[in-house]
């Protein structure tokens, strides 16, 4: 095997929880904006890509370097040995991004990364005429930042925020790396009770069922590096094996999602099937206002709706305060939303002992944590 340079790739806000998940599968981490770089091999690539919970992709990097002019893009990226990365089939469509930088125009810096790798490849495989690329994908990307060029092959292919579960979504649903991200900010475990009031298509139940049950988020979807040559079906299939081996099914939960819409809820049920927690998450259409629980200790998290449709906001506002209201009922849940609005906390009637700054998707937001008076152990 060999040792490679990856980059997990995450949502502004969330690296120091996805260089979390890739010290847990025993990596070494170094961060920057939106990025988590660590080393591995091909086992470490199969097991980022199926453990990896908030990350967006797992990447190669195949070179990095300066360059101002074309030729010095050619050359250097001709300079990187793809042949290590690309069989003589492969199909590599280049995709480009560029940043204050002198090498500005992204369709040419594409076209001259491609057509450096076409002579890279054509040299080391001895082919006179055209490649075909009739063979496995191997999807690079060009990034430039300040003149400096990061060339990078994605592992992944289709997003890791995609489990494979969600068959239909809601109109505003969380991505699920979002999702996994408030379960981990708010340290819950599957020892205390679990409510999210506005579950919407279940996105955050369905999440928190999973990382209760330590059952890995990639397990029922495929990689784009699955097809690849050098990727031994082996390495899948021990990975397989792992996340089957450490999954806990036995792992009691008690995890409620409730919703004023019924239409949502016959969605999050369906979700839920599909995650393979067909009666383990229990969907309920409730509205907020009518929320009780005889339970102590619970986690409550959800992202209320922001209020940005015309004549909605009085009626979110009048909710908040209610949830406010409510919750100071139940000293010893803790309460954690994810929420736009600004004024969220004199709604609420308190200030947060927490909030955190998030983006859900475009949206600024604020992740606001209430955290509940800790009970004497009995
Ligand atoms: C932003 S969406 C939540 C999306 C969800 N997290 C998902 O991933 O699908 C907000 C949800 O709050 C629900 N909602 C609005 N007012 C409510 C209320 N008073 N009580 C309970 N749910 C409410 C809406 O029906 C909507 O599904």
């Amino acid at each position: 095997m060999t040792t490679h340079r990856l980059v997990a790739t995450s949502a502004m806000g969330l690296e120091s929880i996805v260089a979390d998940e890739v010290k847990k599968l025993g990596y070494q981490t170094q961060t920057e904006n939106g990025k988590i770089y660590f080393e591995g091999d091909e086992l470490a690539i199969a097991r980022a890509n199926m453990w990896l919970r908030v990350a967006d992709r797992v990447k190669i990097i195949a070179g990095d370097f300066r360059a101002t002019t074309f030729d010095q893009l050619f050359e250097q990226t001709k300079a990187i040995p793809w042949e290590k990365y690309l069989p003589v089939d492969a199909a590599f469509p280049v995709q480009g991004k560029s940043v204050k930088s002198k090498l500005f125009s992204v369709p040419d810096c594409q076209a001259i990364v491609k057509k450096a790798i076409v002579e890279r490849l054509k040299l080391a495989h001895k082919r006179i005429g055209f490649l075909d690329e009739s063979g496995a994908t191997f999807k690079i990307e060009v990034s430039i930042l300040k003149d400096v060029v990061k060339l990078s092959i994605d592992t992944s292919g289709v997003g890791l925020h995609k489990r494979g579960y969600r068959l239909e979504q809601g109109e505003a649903p969380l991505k699920e790396t979002l999702a996994a991200a408030l379960v981990y900010i708010s340290k819950w475990n599957p020892n205390r009770p679990f409510v999210d009031p506005f579950c919407g298509s279940g996105t955050i139940p369905i999440e928190a069922a999973m990382i209760g049950q330590n059952l890995a988020p990639g397990y029922n979807r495929s990689f784009i590096s699955e097809d690849w040559p050098w990727m031994s079906e082996k390495i899948w299939e021990d990975v397989r094996l792992e996340a089957e081996e450490l999954a806990n099914y036995d792992q009691p939960l008690d995890i409620t999602g409730s919703d004023i819409d019924g239409k949502m809820i016959d969605l999050a049920k369906n979700n839920a099937i599909e995650a393979g927690f067909a009666d383990l998450i229990n969907f309920k259409q409730r509205q907020l206002r009518d929320f009780t629980t005889s339970s102590k200790d619970g986690v409550m998290i959800g992202n209320p709706p922001y209020g940005e449709r015309i004549g909605e906001k009085e009626t979110i506002e009048d909710m908040i305060q209610d949830m406010g209201r409510i919750m100071d009922s139940y000293p010893s849940w803790s309460v954690y939303m994810l929420s736009s609005m600004a004024d969220f906390e004199t709604l609420y009637g308190r200030k947060a002992t927490k909030k955190r700054k998030l983006f859900n998707g475009f949206i600024e937001t604020n992740y606001y944590q209430y955290w509940g008076i800790k009970l004497p152990r009995e």
